[in-house]
């Protein structure tokens, strides 16, 4: 029997590579796809060869262009003739660079109308219409399956599509907007995919990572150690601020876990339109779980007198 088709949009680096293999380690059929990394996706292109004896497809584009998801997803489903599986995972961070390219944090009501402008474009174009052109081209291949099989007099497989969104679609960050915004708008979008697919027995989730290690937190933070002056990564600050308590899970994920929830997600038939997050509790520790951070500062200070 054919295997199963799985797609992941931006799977040429950190979270999308991580799920991709994880597909292909469950046996899947995969198709690796990058924007700039064309070396990197023929690297783990040919490292799941080597692993599990499949022959990745390896297809380039940029999402953030109009037509490029509709090219994506036809190329897959010409190539393997099925799409079983499909990750929306592609996405940048907003706030990174001012227009002459340095690190730019602009608090909410600091932050330049020009500099919100661009980065709202760049992220509303790749993070949220990026992902509902890939969702749209991909659901209306599943449902053209979902009707062959029915037409045969079959109950349609149970076929699935994952968003990758973020818990910043809920969890605020003053300067960085634009991303937050992407992401929440993702949600609605995955209630909307929702209703259409669970009838033919396709479900739409979105997974919510916290932060992972990957390439887009291994760049610098612009905060600096007190100390000793060095510039942490996006990475290392959060890492410090979950060993310090700032979430329950005391570390902030790597790729290959969001990798194995994501591959749990798409598994469930009776599972549909649900936002869930992965993120070692970070989204819990505001609760009245931080009294004891509380607690221990009030030990400290009272320590000092
Ligand atoms: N890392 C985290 O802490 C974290 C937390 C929550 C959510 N997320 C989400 O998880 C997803 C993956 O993030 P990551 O951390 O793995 O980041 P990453 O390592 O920077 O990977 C981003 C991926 O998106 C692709 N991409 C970038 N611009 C693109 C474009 N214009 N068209 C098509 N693909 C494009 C990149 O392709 P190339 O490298 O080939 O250019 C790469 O494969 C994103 O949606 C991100 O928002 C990440």
């Amino acid at each position: 029997m054919a295997r199963p088709v799985c797609l992941v949009s931006g799977s040429s680096s950190g979270i999308g590579a991580a799920v991709v293999r994880e597909f292909a380690a469950r046996g899947h059929d995969v198709v690796v796809h990058y924007h700039t990394g064309a070396e990197r996706a023929a690297e783990l292109a040919a490292a799941l060869e080597r692993d599990f004896g499949i022959a990745p497809l390896v297809l380039g584009g940029d999402l953030a262009r109009s037509a490029a998801a509709a090219e994506l997803v036809d190329a897959a489903y010409a190539h393997f003739g099925r799409l079983d599986v499909l990750v929306s995972n592609s996405g940048v961070s907003s706030y990174v660079a001012d227009a002459s390219g340095r690190l730019a944090r602009f608090r909410f009501h600091e932050t330049p109308l020009d500099h919100l402008e661009r980065e709202f474009a760049r992220a509303l174009e790749l993070n949220l219409k990026g992902a509902y052109r890939l969702v749209q081209r991909g659901l209306a291949r599943m449902l053209e399956q979902a009707a062959a099989e029915r037409q045969r007099g079959a109950e349609p497989a149970h076929r699935s599509i994952l968003f990758i969104t973020s818990i910043s679609d809920i969890a605020p960050d003053p300067t960085r907007v634009p991303y937050g915004v992407s992401k929440a708008g993702l949600s609605h979008v995955v209630l909307s995919a929702a209703l259409e697919g669970g009838p033919q027995n396709i479900t739409v989730n979105a997974l919510r990572p916290g932060v992972v290690d990957t390439p887009m937190t291994r760049r610098p933070s612009g905060l600096r150690d007190p100390l000793d002056g060095h510039e942490y990564t996006v990475a290392e600050v959060y890492a410090l601020m979950a060993a310090g308590g700032a979430q329950p899970i005391r570390r902030i994920a790597i790729p290959a876990e969001i990798a194995h929830a994501a591959y749990c997600f798409t598994q469930i038939p009776y599972m549909t339109g649900q936002l869930i997050a992965v993120d070692g509790g970070f989204t819990l520790a505001s609760g009245f779980a931080n009294r004891e951070l509380f607690l221990r500062e009030g030990q400290r200070r009272r320590a000092q007198i």
